[in-house]
């Protein structure tokens, strides 16, 4: 019999890895988030005998994902991981938006014990589906000794919450980390073989989440050949709270955009940059916040910025 202590909670969001295709030859005519959690959780007999449970916290495409289901994912995560009887949480999740997700559970939870996302490129029904394996390699690692912060179990390998990015729209190996780094590690016959550190950081913690009130509202910019400041012009005056920027090679934007961007710095709104570029961080700006992030995980960290910002407010 499982002691107590190893109890793991899957929690289920959708994704791929929950699609359902009316053909089994079909990879990509498919209705991500159509199978249940438990239904996926049932088809692993290998699972049948852990001490697991399933809840079903959402049912989406993640290109779908949104704030307040982040919200509810946080604090479902940290409900769960408070009882003394679970040791991990696994969340299944579409890969589109897995790189945010992950990023935003890491910094706000920070969690002592692991928190292990999967998501597939292929659905269920597929001839080859990888969300099994990658399912079990969840699971085997959420059980794995010492695993500690939110980590992410695909095609064997396994990456930091905080470093994630998606690189490929079709392959099952879809991931890499950035800027410039590897898998944390790989998953071989249910153990893992690890190269690197679990993630780090203080976890910046539920009550900085918006209840009532609006999140703030940060978009990501690209500059790019033959750039026009309408949008940002736009954005500017609707209110916008924040800007990344997705810069050229090490850093530069456009001409072009300059006028609209001290406009809004000049309204006291926060611009950051990234680099556009797949790999690298922006070279000679160590200091800068959101320089070695991806457009992507910058703009959570400066919505997570501008709602500490906000709370500290009198
Ligand atoms: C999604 O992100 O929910 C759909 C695509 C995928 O999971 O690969």
């Amino acid at each position: 019999m499982q002691s107590a202590a190893q109890r793991i909670v899957i929690l289920g969001t959708g994704g791929t890895i929950a699609g359902a295709s009316t053909a089994t030859t079909d990879n990509v005519g498919y209705k991500a988030g159509s199978l249940s959690v438990e239904s996926l959780v049932r088809a692993l007999p290998a699972l049948a005998e852990l001490a697991l449970e399933t809840e079903q916290l959402a049912q989406l495409d993640s290109k779908d994902m949104d704030h307040a289901t982040w919200a509810r994912l946080a604090h479902r995560v940290q409900a769960h991981l408070a009882r003394p009887e679970v040791a991990a949480v696994v969340v299944t999740h579409g890969t589109d938006t897995l790189e945010e997700s992950a990023y935003f559970l890491q910094r706000v939870l920070a969690p002592a014990k692991p928190v292990v996302m999967t998501a597939a490129m292929r659905p269920a029904t597929a001839i080859q589906a990888d969300g099994p394996q990658n399912l079990m390699d969840a699971v085997a690692l959420a059980r794995e000794p010492g695993a500690r912060g939110v980590l992410v179990a695909v095609a064997g390998q396994v990456w930091s919450g905080l470093e994630l990015r998606k690189v490929h729209s079709y392959r099952l190996q879809a991931f890499a980390a950035g800027p410039d780094m590897g898998p944390l590690g790989v998953m071989e016959e249910g153990r893992l073989r690890r190269f690197r550190a679990w993630p780090e950081g203080t976890a910046l913690g539920l009550d900085l989440l918006p209840q009532d009130e609006a999140w703030p509202w940060v978009e990501v910019l690209a500059s790019r050949a033959g750039a026009e400041a309408r949008a940002l012009e736009a954005w500017r005056q609707a209110g916008l709270d924040g800007l990344v920027l997705a810069c050229t090679g090490n850093g530069t934007v456009s001409q072009a955009l300059e006028p609209a961007l001290e406009a809004l710095r000049a309204q006291g709104v926060p611009v950051w940059r990234t680099t556009r570029c797949a790999q690298g961080a922006i070279v000679g700006a160590p200091e800068e916040a959101g320089a070695a992030l991806s457009p992507w995980a910058a703009r959570v960290e400066l919505m997570l910025t501008l709602l500490a910002q906000r709370r500290r407010r009198p």
